[in-house]
């Protein structure tokens, strides 16, 4: 067994172990994937301070997000397909969560269904909503998330079109993959994937499949997504899913001090400063570039949270003491689901907690409810001066 020291790790055991159209869904942005990678590298421009002679002893990471207790600010992002990543993989990602104590954050687009979800979890997990045209169907979604007991509804705002991922139009993605002879090479390097993948019948996405009206399949998502996701959505939509919903409504998608305040005016509990893991509007600012205006726009009035970037401990200690009370991982878990199952999301939550501890005792401070930006070393005009 390799001996795995970080998320980096765990990112180069999933390109062997699973098929090239997945790993490269998931390692993608859209067209020249600048936000993407600008996610990453402007967490790296923000520098730590370090402080000496402060007692370390009795760190906690314990914290809340939307009024819920959390072993650390770090919740499972929701990502579609993540059942092809891994056999199972959002019971698996959801179960390592729930042994961690952070939340996991269901996508609409899974391939285990929210009833699968809640049959093999105990505790209650978050569920990600995208608008489509049919509002019966997504009544329904929301009701059936409602019995399953979901927590929160993470509405998703950025994504009424699904953005241009060259690779993915490239390889043909599809769900369950389509065996082309270019697939069928690439899959024989892939035994262990195969063979898991047999041991269940989930391989569809199961929320969408046998509930939406006359879909018994969805093989094509960047085809259904053209179909089906509402382009109509605006704030009067937003405002009506809030009704429905009576739980912690987290509205996801927020790169602009303008849309944080429409957000906060209609009521959410939490907004995720994001730009969708730099998969749709490529040349958007990243998120942590992003997160100090709308801090300075609505922090006092509604929960900041982000997500966008983070492989490293060190980046969440660095969006906490920006100011946001929570963050999100998509990628970093779903490099180790896609590596070992289960027991990968537990250790790419074992690292991010291990690092962020350390880094935060090295910096001098105990506790991540309690951070700020005293810590960090911002270089001057880090959220930029754009006209
Ligand atoms: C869907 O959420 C995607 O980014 O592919």
């Amino acid at each position: 067994m390799p001996i795995i020291t970080c998320i980096e790790d765990l990112r180069r055991i999933y390109e062997r172990r699973v098929p090239r159209m997945f790993y490269d869904y998931c390692e993608s942005g859209s067209w020249t994937e600048q936000t993407f990678r600008e996610n990453s590298s402007d967490f790296d421009l923000i520098r730590l301070r370090q402080r000496v002679a402060v007692n370390m002893e009795g760190r906690s990471s314990a914290s809340q997000m939307v009024g819920q207790d959390v072993a650390m600010p770090v919740a499972l992002a929701p990502v579609g397909s993540t059942g092809m990543q891994h056999a199972d993989g959002e019971i698996k990602a959801a179960r390592a969560a729930e042994k961690f104590g952070v939340p996991y954050t269901l996508s609409s687009m899974s391939i285990c269904s929210i009833e699968d979800v809640a049959a093999a979890t105990s505790r209650p997990f978050w569920f990600q909503l995208y608008v489509m045209r049919d509002e019966d169907f997504i009544a329904r979604l929301i009701q059936r998330a409602k019995d399953a007991q979901c927590s929160a509804l993470v509405l998703t705002l950025d994504l009424q079109i699904l953005g241009q991922r060259h690779k993915d139009l490239k390889n043909g993605l599809s769900v369950p993959p389509k065996l082309t002879p270019g697939t069928i090479v690439n899959l024989a390097t892939k035994w262990r994937w195969g063979f898991e993948m047999l041991q269940t019948q989930r391989r569809q996405f199961g929320n969408i499949v046998g509930h939406a009206k006359d879909v018994t399949s969805i093989n094509d998502l960047s085809l259904w997504a053209h179909n089906q996701f509402d382009p109509r959505l605006d704030w009067e939509k937003v405002r009506k899913i809030r009704e429905q919903w009576d739980g912690p409504l987290i509205l996801k998608g927020i790169l602009d001090a303008e849309d944080a305040k429409m957000a906060a005016d209609i009521g959410a509990d939490a907004i995720v400063v994001s730009n969708h893991g730099g998969r749709q509007l490529d040349g958007a600012l990243s998120s942590i570039r992003a997160l100090p205006s709308i801090l300075e726009a609505v922090g006092d009035r509604v929960e900041v949270h982000i997500d966008g970037g983070i492989r490293k401990g060190q980046d969440v200690l660095k969006a906490l003491a920006m100011g946001a009370k929570g963050t999100y991982v998509g990628r970093a878990y779903i490099y180790g689901l896609g590596a070992m199952g289960e027991k990968g999301v537990t250790t790419a939550l074992e690292l991010l907690h291990r690092e962020l501890d350390m880094t935060m005792a090295l910096c001098g401070r105990r506790n991540v409810a309690n951070l700020d930006r005293e810590i960090l070393l911002v270089p001057k005009g880090f959220d930029g001066e754009w006209e």
